[in-house]
């Protein structure tokens, strides 16, 4: 595991910050962490008291008893959209805008909480009508929108169990998914809008539908966003809009367990198949609203926004349930960063006097580089001093860029919260807090307090600081994944391998500790799975969508590599049929393979780069050699041993490009 370049800018939290924050320097840090370490169970049940309305008071804290398969806070019961929704209407924060929602095309609408409250009552009656139970699994297929909003905390008020696939997906993808969850509902939209185009969506799920193996499903319920056509099967389609207007705007919520299933939300392994991360509803509740409010140092007057899609766990916490439940206004955006340009998130800052930023560091460097060319792209020439804190989510973010974010987007003044977690762990585990934590550009910093990270060695024990090694967590947190759906064992295998002794939750990515001060810095994934742009995608998956490809690909093998822009690139390395393709036809066949993944699983997983091979690099036990494909993908000269190699000449056919 290679070490990070030494890092030695510290940039301390700024008087201002700190003087008021939550969590008010790293005294306070560290009494919370000392509370914990104290008193585990109490310390997360005096949390779960504060930032929990339960209907019925927990009295145990945490059951380890079926271990690894925790529960917390488990005779406890509550409805999460009355935490978010009825809760503010109660205390006064009726009129509060909840959401600004800025459409693709820059049409601003503001929401407040008393509407949000009607509109998820009417929703959630229109599923009852429908037939939807509490358990019951919804899928939603949505863009962004406050409808897609409404969606999830409407399940949420009913107890049924939402499942969010991205709008990007395709609809084999989708299929899967519902297939998988045995969805009685579909709830999505004509069509989205991005970047000034109309993207389907209600004829992908009808793709989907009509794949097979989605008996389950007996309603599909359509947001008209864009008028746009769209077939309609009586039996089975209803608009939104129709199955809303004849609902009351009450509906009592369904009290759950805090065990009850909140959501699932499909996210890739190291094998082919996605799994279904399971959240419960009690846990899930306190780290998203405590970590809203204590990561970003959130108050009542700020304005936050949170960039991602509802699609991913980041638009789950920090978007539907953390600001909510906090009773903050925050900006829904419907558009692309780049739409009408990429002055698009500068200007919005300033239009709607954003104080908390949260965004992926992809985005900031694709912007970097159109800020070069174009001053309407510039920070520099957006009025951004409503700012306070800014933060960043999904991948290591290099120093580069988070000197620039710092410099040119938070005018030197505000924080960056480069938050490590996963869409397993529900919320936050490693951060900084801006009023607490010295920064150092590219490091995550230290944990959440209460959360229990480490750095081991294969057999478990702590390796020394500056060594490289595996990230853990050494104690069950609140709002970690309950269980893969339908799949235990799996659960079991992925997160609690026998390494450990079952003992310590594994979260697939190798870090590191600086020597000095035990800050950590995430070196990457050490399992299959890859991340472009910030989304985690399987090498397998990707290689079983090639070789569904039955006519032309014989055998298939996909690597990341790293890329300037989007942090990996997916590579992939190709068998044909036929003989290996060279010059145009080999250009051709790699468009057409670029196509059938994007149709297979969705545009974001497209190979950046396909090479044709007469065969892949295998030992004489036929194992594909991935660490020769990984050095062949980068460029570099093969200096490794390749004497175990079955055929050494392929490697110079490989490393062509198309
Ligand atoms: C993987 C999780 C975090 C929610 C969105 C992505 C990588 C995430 C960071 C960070 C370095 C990061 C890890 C992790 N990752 N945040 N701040 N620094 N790496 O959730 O799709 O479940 O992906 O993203 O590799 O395991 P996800």
């Amino acid at each position: 595991m290679s070490t990070p370049e030494h890092e030695t800018r510290i940039y301390p939290p700024p008087e201002a910050i700190a003087r008021q924050a939550h969590v008010s320097g790293m005294d306070a840090y560290r009494q919370l962490c000392d509370e914990a370490e104290r008193d585990y169970q109490g310390y997360w049940a005096r949390l779960a008291r504060e930032f929990v309305t339960w209907r019925q008071p927990f009295t145990q804290v945490l059951d380890e008893s079926q271990a690894p398969f925790f529960k917390w806070f488990e005779d406890g019961t509550l409805n999460v959209s009355y935490n978010c929704l009825d809760l503010n209407v109660e205390r006064g924060l009726g009129d509060k805008t909840a959401i600004v929602f800025e459409t693709d095309d820059g049409q601003v609408s503001r929401h407040t909480y008393r509407q949000l409250l009607e509109r998820t009552c009417q929703l959630a009656n229109a599923l009852r009508e429908a037939g939807v139970k509490k358990g019951d699994r919804v899928v939603i297929y949505m863009p962004m929108s406050v409808e897609g909003v409404l969606a999830m905390q409407a399940c949420a008020r009913i107890g049924a169990t939402h499942s969010v696939v991205f709008g990007g997906f395709s609809a084999q993808s989708l299929r899967d998914r519902i297939e998988d969850a045995g969805a009685v509902a579909v709830i999505t939209a004509d069509e989205q809008l991005r970047g000034g185009k109309q993207l389907p969506l209600k004829a992908i799920v009808d793709e989907a539908l009509s794949l097979g193996g989605c008996d389950s499903v007996r309603q599909v319920l359509v947001y008209r966003r864009t008028g746009g056509n769209v077939n309609f099967d009586p039996a089975r389609d209803r608009w939104l809009h129709d199955a809303m207007a004849a609902q009351p705007t009450q509906c009592e919520p369904e009290w759950v367990g805090a065990e009850h299933p909140l959501f699932l939300l499909y996210t890739s392994g190291s094998t082919g198949k996605p799994k279904g991360v399971q959240h419960a509803s009690g846990g899930y509740l306190l780290h998203a609203a405590l970590t809203t409010k204590w990561t970003f140092d959130l108050r009542p007057d700020d304005i936050f926004w949170c960039t991602a899609d509802i699609g991913w766990v980041t638009g789950h916490t920090y978007i539907t349930y953390g600001p909510l439940a906090n009773g903050a206004t925050q900006v829904v955006f419907e558009g692309v960063p780049t739409y009408p340009d990429a002055g698009r998130f500068w200007r919005m800052i300033q239009d709607h006097k954003v104080t908390i930023f949260y965004t992926a560091p992809t985005a900031i460097r694709s912007l970097i580089k159109a800020a070069e060319v174009n001053p309407a792209a510039d920070p520099r020439n957006y009025d951004l001093t409503s700012l306070r804190v800014l933060g960043s989510v999904g991948e290591p973010i290099n120093p580069a860029a988070w000197e620039w974010y710092h410099q040119n987007v938070g005018g030197g003044r505000c924080p960056i919260v480069d938050t490590f977690w996963q869409t397993e762990t529900g919320g936050h585990m490693i951060t900084p807090l801006p009023g607490a934590t010295p920064l150092v550009p590219g490091s995550c910093s230290l944990p959440f307090p209460g959360i229990m990270a480490a750095v081991v060695d294969e057999t478990g024990k702590e390796v020394p600081w500056g060594q490289g090694g595996i990230l853990v967590v050494k104690k069950p947190w609140p709002s970690m994944i309950r269980t893969i759906y339908g799949d235990p064992e799996r659960f079991k295998k992925s997160y609690y391998p026998a390494d450990f002794q079952g003992k310590y939750y594994l979260a697939g990515d190798g870090a590191v500790r600086d020597a000095k001060t035990g800050y950590f810095t995430i070196t990457g994934r050490i399992d299959d799975v890859l991340n472009v742009s910030g989304h985690r995608m399987g090498t397998m998956e990707i290689e079983s969508a090639l070789v569904s490809h039955t006519e032309l690909v014989a055998e298939a093998a996909v690597v990341g590599r790293p890329d300037d822009t989007t942090g990996e690139a997916v590579c992939a390395f190709v068998v044909l049929k036929r003989p290996r393709p060279e010059g145009e036809e080999a250009k051709r066949i790699a468009k057409e393979l670029r196509e059938w993944v994007g149709k297979e699983i969705g545009p974001i997983a497209k190979p950046k780069d396909i090479r044709f091979g007469d065969n892949l690099p295998k030992t004489r036990s036929g194992k594909i050699m991935r660490r020769l494909l990984r050095a062949i993908a980068k460029g570099e000269a093969i200096t490794q041993d390749t004497s175990t190699l079955e055929n050494p000449a392929i490697l110079e056919q490989l490393s062509q490009t198309n």
